[in-house]
């Protein structure tokens, strides 16, 4: 299949900018969705922000700057997404709203469109199910910061074809990441072991055993990790750690996944991590 024009729903989010990014960067025409014309272009501000430090550093040049912001649509219409040949979902880790989206967008796309998920725990064959085409539904899911991160977990429903499969690999490989692929289940593998380990990491800083500068310190000094467990979930924000913490206690139950109160009380006081400026550190 040949992809041409992508839509990311969660454009303005920060994964879903992230995936614009990398999208437009390696030539695809790529139009960025949220449910407000402000969060879009918070989303674009990123970019644009992003691409003039690349110029500044001399990695690209002014024309490259404007060639790749010239790969950029922006909507707040989800039928603008009927031009689409991939459509990235990047909402809220709610499964009501994704079947909104999913139901919503099965009706709106061309028969060919295939549907990825970035999402981090919730089932893609459940998602599929909302769809009249769950052999074009499949997970594709980045890392935070996207831009950065070269990995994609490519993650097959029960139904998911071997088309959509190789699909959605060459696009990721064309937009530079490297791709493995999970079965499908509530979260997959890259995500169920650090995601116990983060919840850790925040009930013994909670507890008082340490400074959080310190329990950084012991993964990245310790252990040779790029950043430690209490920045990650900084990185990750938040409101979004809490709903797959959530989401992987229900399905698998345990203390490991049980939401450290800590996280629970700094999603309430909307101390998201640095989406927010302020989370378990301050950010600028
Ligand atoms: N944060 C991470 O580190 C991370 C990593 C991998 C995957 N994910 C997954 O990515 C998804 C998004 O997470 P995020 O951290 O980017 O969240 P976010 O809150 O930064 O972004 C979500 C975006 O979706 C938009 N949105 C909500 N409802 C919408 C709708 N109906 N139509 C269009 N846009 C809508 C919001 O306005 C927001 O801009 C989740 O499924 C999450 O599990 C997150």
């Amino acid at each position: 299949m040949d992809v041409k024009n992508i839509f990311v729903i969660g454009g303005g989010g920060l994964m879903g900018s992230g995936i614009v990014q990398c999208c437009i960067e390696h030539g695809f025409t790529t139009t960025a969705n949220d449910i407000r014309d402000e969060f879009v272009q918070r989303g674009v501000g990123g970019i644009t922000q992003r691409m003039e430090g690349k110029v500044a550093k001399g990695k690209i040049t002014e024309e490259k700057k404007t060639e790749i912001l010239g790969n950029l649509k922006t909507s707040t219409d989800l039928a603008d997404a009927k031009d689409a040949d991939v459509v990235v979902e990047v909402v809220f880790e709610d499964m009501a709203l994704k079947r909104d989206i999913f139901t919503r967008l099965d009706e709106i796309c061309p028969p060919h469109t295939i549907f990825a998920s970035n999402s981090s725990s919730l089932p893609i064959t459940e998602m599929a199910g909302f769809t009249k085409r769950p052999d074009k539904v499949m997970g594709m899911h980045f890392l935070q910061p996207v831009p950065v991160m070269p990995l994609v977990n490519a993650i097959r429903g029960l139904l998911t074809s071997d088309e959509t499969n190789a699909a959605i690999e060459k696009l990721a490989r064309d937009i530079g990441k490297e791709v493995i692929q999970w079965q499908d289940g509530p979260g997959h593998g890259l995500q169920l072991s650090p995601m116990a380990y983060y919840n850790e990491a925040a009930k013994v800083l909670s507890e008082g055993r340490g400074p959080k500068e310190d329990i950084d310190k012991c993964f990245k000094v310790g252990l040779g990790m790029p950043m430690g467990p209490i920045t990650t979930l900084d990185f990750m924000g938040m409101d979004t750690v809490l709903h797959i913490l959530h989401i992987l206690h229900e399905a698998y139950g345990g203390s490991q996944y049980h939401p450290s109160q800590l996280i629970v009380q700094m999603a309430k006081a909307g101390l998201y991590g640095n989406k927010a400026g302020r989370g378990f550190y301050t950010y600028q």
